[in-house]
């Protein structure tokens, strides 16, 4: 939601901000812009739309300057248009800001800033910035860094950002408050962003700001302080990526190349949590998981589709009472405080607002109750560097690494695999399971990399060349049972966001409820009818669907005879125990999403009005 980058050192800033911003542009792409100080003046570029337009534009523009900052947008407040572009500038375009969050107190603070002189040129929150730093150094006197660390205390909100100012051309001020910034630190030169793809490229010594931290880079180095002005010592990290994994390497888009890389997720999962005597170690402590009387889950999106998987399997695994909420409604809606309760947190990004919220507000209305009711908060991510991570403290890490497409794939199956494991983890620790299915889980679990390489290799093509059919489709269902109805949503989810088609995902048991109303010839059911509990039921809603004239695709099992009869097409999977077939039938649906995306000529990776990670709540 917006990404921010900004350099500081001896080559020349364009070229590496531009391309830290397309490493950014999964972020936001209504809008982009930099800005760099050059000969004592601040030289502003600006472009409504994605970012080659501002690209363009900065290629007709010759600049040597070697300090900038550059944003990506995805529209908050006020439309996507150039005069609401990033940076913004003060009155006299001295000092000019990025920034990625939402000011919440801005409407006070500008016309605080108006009645003393300050004209301002957007609709955005982000333009009081600075014009409040801008206004500190006229009036206060103050020097850059003292003018930003007073501001940062007057903004309310969520918020990370960098901050040029044309007096000081060697120095560059970043701040963080509940958005995600980290540092790049090369020789010689020093890097910001919003995301670390954007740093690979240059260094992999990376430090993350904690909330409430501003930081000062020069090419001399960085100095740390907290918000009430204290230096703080810090260090980087080494980031074990390299950049190949920030590249499509041959593939058309992200997405498919990160769908194909889902085997090696398993792979990478399994190994990390399972050792060669089957034994799960999810590093859980004790504290965390004794007891535990209910489960609450927050998530949003596909996250959300993930914990439904999740919240079966603590129900029918490990025998825990489980709710799933949407973390948007949450926090407004907060069910009544249970005992020994496990909150997990469920997110890709690590950064989604509403699920950051809903966890530190549970958090916080637990602390100072009695020891039942102590916050017990585990957070399920592939960004150990996040923001979750850190208000949680617990963290199972899918090992998914970096997802760039928009819509989420390999997360989704590695987030899978976290319930799959924590479920058999409490499962084993309360002896819900006997030892032969706990076997028979994982022997299943070790075949998934296999099986997810043979749907590749054997069904890309047919659902490709199945996405023909689907060329003047406005509409389509996706109908699951049990297990698999999360994955129909997550079907529908799939489509909706990058081929704009219209779709929706039932318990197909819920079909004759109400929405069998919509079906006729011009609306193709997908139905997941795997083996298992509720595979008669399934065809027979399925054949229900039929009835109606819809055209039937069904992901069934290989060897499936009975399956032909009824379903028009058939995306054939591997024999797989029910319990794990969601990691199988995700896989499909997540083929014919792109495929049909694809073949309309959309822009899957960069789907409109969508951002990969949504910071705002
Ligand atoms: C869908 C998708 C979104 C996210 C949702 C939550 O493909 O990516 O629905 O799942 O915005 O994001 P995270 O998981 O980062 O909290």
């Amino acid at each position: 939601m917006c990404g921010i980058v900004g350099y500081i050192g001896t080559q020349a800033a364009t070229q590496i901000l531009l391309s830290g911003l397309e490493k950014l542009e999964y972020r936001g792409y209504d809008s982009a812009g930099i800005a760099t100080v050059l000969e004592g003046e601040v030289h502003c570029v600006r472009a409504k739309g994605k970012l080659h337009n501002l690209r363009e534009k900065l290629e007709r523009i010759e600049n040597p300057a070697k300090i900038g900052i550059g944003h990506t947008r995805w529209a908050t407040h006020g439309k996507p248009e150039e005069y609401n572009a990033h940076p913004h500038m003060d009155t006299a375009k001295r000092v000019a800001v990025v920034q990625n969050g939402i000011i919440e107190n801005y409407r006070e603070l500008r016309e605080e800033l108006k009645q003393l002189g300050h004209e301002f040129r957007s609709d955005t929150d982000t333009e009081v910035i600075p014009h409040l730093i801008a206004q500190f150094l006229k009036a206060d006197n103050l020097t850059f860094l003292e003018a930003v660390r007073q501001t940062v205390n007057r903004l309310e909100g969520a918020f990370a950002i960098a901050v040029i100012n044309a007096d000081y051309p060697d120095e560059f001020v970043v701040a963080r408050q509940q958005a995600p910034l980290a540092i790049g630190f090369g020789q010689g030169e020093f890097f910001c962003a919003s995301d670390t793809p954007a740093l690979v490229p240059h260094t992999r010594a990376v430090l993350t700001l904690e909330n409430g931290e501003l930081a000062r880079l020069t090419p001399l180095g960085v100095e740390v302080y907290n918000f009430a002005g204290d230096r703080l010592k810090k260090h980087p990290r080494t980031l074990n990526w390299n950049p190949v994994m920030v590249e499509k390497q041959g593939f058309r888009h992200f997405m498919l190349k990160e769908i194909y890389e889902q085997p090696g997720v398993v792979r990478a999962f399994l190994e990390a949590y399972l050792d060669a005597a089957d034994v799960i170690n999810l590093g859980l402590p004790e504290s965390l998981c004794k007891d535990v009387e209910n489960i609450q889950i927050v998530a949003c999106g596909t996250s959300w589709h993930a914990s439904l998987v999740g919240k079966y399997l603590l129900e029918q695994v490990a025998g825990i009472p489980t709710s799933v909420q949407y973390s948007s409604e949450f926090r407004y809606a907060p069910p009544p405080l249970t005992a020994n309760t496990l909150i997990i947190g469920v997110t890709q990004s690590g950064e989604t607002a509403d699920t950051l919220a809903a966890l530190t507000m549970e958090k916080e209305r637990r602390i100072g109750k009695s020891p039942a009711y102590q916050p017990r908060l585990l957070a399920i991510t592939n960004r150990l560097d996040s923001s979750i991570a850190s208000v949680a403290g617990q963290v199972i890490d899918t090992h998914a690494g970096i997802e760039i497409g928009v819509a989420a794939t390999k997360t989704f199956i590695a987030q899978l695999l976290a319930f799959y494991l924590l479920a058999l983890d409490l499962g084993a620790r309360r002896q819900t399971l006997s030892e032969e299915r706990l076997e028979e889980i994982v022997t299943g679990l070790r075949q998934l990399p296999a099986q997810i390489e043979l749907i590749l290799e054997s069904q890309e093509r047919y659902i490709q060349e199945l996405t023909h059919q689907f060329t003047e489709t406005q509409d389509f269902i996706f109908v699951g049972r049990g297990i698999n109805f999360p994955i129909a949503l997550e079907g529908a989810l799939k489509l909706k966001e990058i081929s704009y088609i219209h779709a929706e995902g039932y318990p197909a048991g819920e079909l004759k409820h109400g929405p069998i109303a919509l079906l006729d010839a011009k609306v193709p059911v997908v139905a997941i009818a795997m083996p298992g509990s509720v595979y008669e039921k399934a065809i027979s809603n399925a054949q229900e669907a039929k009835a109606r004239d819809s055209r039937l695709i069904g992901v069934v099992q290989m060897d499936d005879a009975h399956a032909e009869e009824i379903f028009d097409d058939l995306i054939p999977l591997p024999a797989v125990d029910e319990l794990l077939s969601p990691i199988l039938t995700a896989i499909p649906m997540q083929l014919l999403a792109y495929h049909i995306a694809a073949r309309r000529g959309l822009d899957v990776d960069q789907p409109r009005n969508l951002a990969k990670s949504v910071t705002v709540e």
